[in-house]
This record gives structure tokens, sequence and C-alpha cells, in this order.
């Protein structure tokens, strides 16, 4: 992402932004509430425009791909709250991962539930049954179903219980290291994003301000940037 510029209206909310990850990474965006890191990763997928800059992705420009293409080429979105479709089924919602892959297909492959063992017992469930760190679990893994090389996952650890929490940073974990798929992660969990991240940026008002690799991320600057 080489300087990019993104706003709501004329409100501009994200300034001159650049950053690269590299393939295979894992990299988290820190920052307080309301600093940009949503629109940063929606900017991404495509779901918001820049008024400047450009985004590239595996070498090619993507700046003005709809999102739908953006997708097939192997970029996965899970939203902050997760938006997994509540009166549909379990396995309808990971079936939508089909749809936003552009490949047909009706079987869910194995390894989704060998990621996710907890899924096989709960497909015909309504999504909106769930609990909140199993709609998670779900929502990862509707995203793992378009075979992506990068996942950008926005607060996946939001109002989860621990254990949840720490199942969803081993998953992760396996994903990246078993898939060689890309993380890109949004958090508020510190200790979550320390383990599980090689590279940090913190953002401020719509600016990277600080960035390096996790051992550099130190106390001073977590309570510069991120203590409220
Ligand atoms: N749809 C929208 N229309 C107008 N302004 C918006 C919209 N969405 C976000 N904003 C504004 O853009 C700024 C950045 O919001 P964004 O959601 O990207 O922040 P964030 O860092 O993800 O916050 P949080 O930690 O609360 O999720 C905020 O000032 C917010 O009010
Ligand atoms: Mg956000």
């Amino acid at each position: 992402m080489r300087d990019l510029t993104v706003g709501y209206g004329q409100t501009p909310v994200l300034f001159d932004i650049s950053l690269a990850v590299n393939r295979g990474e894992i990299v988290c965006l820190l920052g307080r509430n309301g600093v940009g890191k949503t629109t940063l990763l929606r900017s991404i997928i495509g779901l918001n425009q820049p008024t400047k800059g450009s985004i590239s992705f595996g070498g090619q420009d993507i700046t003005k791909a709809p999102t739908y293409k953006r997708a097939r080429q192997g970029i996965a979105y899970i939203p902050q709250g997760r938006e997994i479709i509540p009166y549909l089924s379990v396995l309808d919602n990971l079936k939508m991962g089909f749809a936003a892959s552009g490949k047909k297909g009706n079987r869910i492959p194995s390894e989704i539930f060998d990621f996710f063992p907890m899924l096989s017992d709960h497909l015909s469930r309504q999504g909106g049954l769930l609990s909140g760190g199993q709609q998670q679990q779900l929502a990862i893994a509707r995203g793992l179903m378009c075979n992506p090389q990068i996942m950008l996952l926005d607060e996946p650890t939001e109002g989860i219980q621990p254990s949840i929490v720490q199942e969803i940073e081993d998953t992760l974990k396996r994903i990246n290291e078993e898939k060689g798929i890309t993380v890109m992660v949004v958090e508020q969990k510190i200790e979550f994003a320390r383990k599980l991240a090689q590279k940090f940026f913190i953002m401020e008002k719509g600016a990277i301000v600080e960035r390096g690799s996790t051992e550099q991320l130190t106390n001073d600057l977590l309570h510069r940037y991120l203590a409220v």
C-alpha cells in the first residue's frame, strides 16, 4: 500500500498510509478506537475507495479492482463483529465461502473441520445460535473456504472468552504455518497480538506512527499509543 488516503464523504480518515506485508508473515495492526484500523482493512478488500495512493497484491495493482475480484485473487476479509448470517445454518454459512471464491463446490474440504473441529458438531444449527467464540471460528472458517493467500482479520478476539481466544491464536498459527497463508490482524488484545505476530504497525489519527518487529513492541510504545 502506497500513500493511501481514504475518507468517508468529504472527511478523510486515513492519511498517506504506506505499508508492506511479506508473503507468509503474520502482522498486527494496533491502535486506539477510531484511529482507522477497520477502514484500512476495508480499503484492502475494496469496500472503501482511496482518493489517493495505490494498493498492489502479488505484484498486481488492485487499487481499482472490485471487491469480488480481490476475493478471487486470494484476499479473505473477516470483518469486525463476524457478520455471519444468523438464520442460515453453519453449513450454509460455510458455503458462502464458495461464492466468494468464484468456484463451484458443494463439499466442505475436510481441512476446514481439521482446523475447526467444533463446526462439524453444529453443521445444521443456525449460525446465530452459536456462541460468540464459535461464530468467530465460523467466520474464519468461511474466509478459509476461499482458499486465500492472505487473511485480514478485524478484532477476532473481541468479546470472546479466554479459552476460545487461545484456540483462535493456535488455529491462526497453524493456518499460517501449514498453509503458508499471510495474516494481517487488527487487535486490541496486546498479548494476543504479541504472541501471534512477527511484525506490528501502530496507528494514530489515520496514520501509521510506529512499526517494527514485535520484539520492539515496548511497554513505552503501548503506553503512549494504546493505553486509554
Ligand atoms: N461509515 C462511516 N461513515 C463515516 N465515518 C465513519 C464510518 N466508519 C467509520 N467512520 C469514522 O472513521 C474513523 C475511523 O473509523 P474505523 O472504524 O476505521 O476505526 P477503528 O480503528 O477500526 O475503530 P475501533 O477500534 O472502534 O473498531 C472514525 O472517526 C469513525 O468515526
Ligand atoms: Mg474497527
